[in-house]
């Protein structure tokens, strides 16, 4: 692999995913040639979030490749109690384990940790911002169950504007070709500019919509999502948006009968149980391939036998991020990176937040 950390999935190139797609799928086939591939090897689970798939599928996957693991699920446990900052934890965790997979509620966290670890970095969800490795087990996912990861129609409902699972998955499949998303949700909860231009720059395209009844008949895909509670700043925000869509079984009657749906989960009320039992539901062996793929991603990144990464450029720039949500408002010592997207407007490095000069 190229890239020594994983912040998104597309640090990936399109053979190094296709080679792990490939790889969860010998693992799962065959997993006793795989107990012992990664003895004397240890994870970091750095969860400064509530998690129940993610982490406990890197553990579990860390466990069958023959690794060990050690780290923290909730930070109060840890000395980030005391006030420690996010350089000092990786720094000193980098030195104890081989891999660190990090889940934190700041947007750019894992960037941002990949510039002071000295070990691999894996993003396992960076506030609202992306989450690779869902996109991992969606993709694995999908690769199995449809065949394919190009032209697709893949419906995407629910909160799409803080859903780090949605934002990540259309990075990654507008990187195959001819593509198209049918964006469902409330004009509140929209996906972000910056994931629009993404698919605008690609040879995908995108279609933005309030009904989901409506959109069903010509999707292959679709991928539920829930409304993210702890994203929002007041209960009664997160009320208004809050059972606006709901897939259940009188929707299905108008879905395809090959159409697969997905979801990161956890879900809350957003499929009817109903659904579990119908045959195109796929998100609880969607969990399974989930395992595997963080598997075949471990044991691709421990190859690289490279232990200690000099730093991303890292140039300094005197205006700061203005989201709210970025890792550089609780970090301040973190350098403020951009990137130029037109003649006044700064894309935030560690949280793609845009910012107008
Ligand atoms: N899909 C997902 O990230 O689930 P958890 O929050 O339970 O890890």
């Amino acid at each position: 692999m190229k890239n020594k950390h994983v912040v998104d999935l597309t640090d990936l190139s399109h053979r190094e995913l296709m080679d792990i797609i490939s790889l969860a799928n010998d693992i799962k086939a065959k997993p006793d040639d795989y107990l012992d591939v990664c003895r004397g090897k240890i994870l970091a689970t750095l969860f400064y979030e509530p998690s129940t798939r993610t982490q406990m599928s890197f553990q579990t996957a860390m466990l069958r490749l023959g690794g060990s693991i050690i780290g923290f699920d909730n930070p109060q446990n840890s000395s980030v109690a005391k006030g420690e900052n996010l350089k000092d934890t990786v720094s000193v965790i980098g030195g104890y384990a081989d891999i660190i997979a990090i889940r934190h509620p700041g947007e750019g966290t894992a960037a941002a940790a990949a510039m002071y670890s000295p070990v691999p970095v894996i993003n396992a969800g960076d506030g609202g911002h992306l989450h690779p490795t869902q996109t991992l087990t969606d993709v694995v996912t999908l690769y199995n169950e449809m065949g394919r990861l190009d032209n697709l129609c893949i419906g995407l409902c629910g909160d799409l504007k803080n859903g780090r699972t949605v934002h990540s998955l259309i990075k990654t499949m507008s990187t195959f070709k001819k593509n198209r998303f049918v964006l469902i949700s409330t004009p509140e909860l929209s996906v972000p500019q910056y994931i629009k231009d993404v698919i605008n720059a690609s040879e995908c395209d995108y279609t933005e919509v309030t009904s989901l009844a409506e959109a069903m008949p010509e999707l292959d895909v679709l991928y539920m999502t829930r409304i993210q509670r702890e994203r929002f700043t007041s209960e009664e925000e997160y009320q208004k948006q809050n059972g606006v869509f709901v897939l259940d079984k009188e929707k299905l009657r108008y879905a395809k009968k090959t159409m697969k749906i997905l979801h990161p989960l956890p879900r809350v009320d957003e499929i009817d149980v109903e659904v579990d039992y119908d045959e195109r539901a796929k998100y609880y062996i969607q969990t399974v391939y989930g395992m595997y793929g963080r598997m075949a991603l471990i044991l691709t990144m421990l190859k690289n036998d490279e232990r200690v990464f000099a730093p991303r450029i890292m140039p300094t720039h005197p205006f700061r991020c203005s989201n709210p949500r970025c890792i550089t408002k609780s970090e301040k010592y973190l350098p403020a990176v951009f990137t130029e997207v037109g003649g006044d407007m700064l894309l935030c490095r560690y949280c793609d937040g845009r910012n107008l000069i």
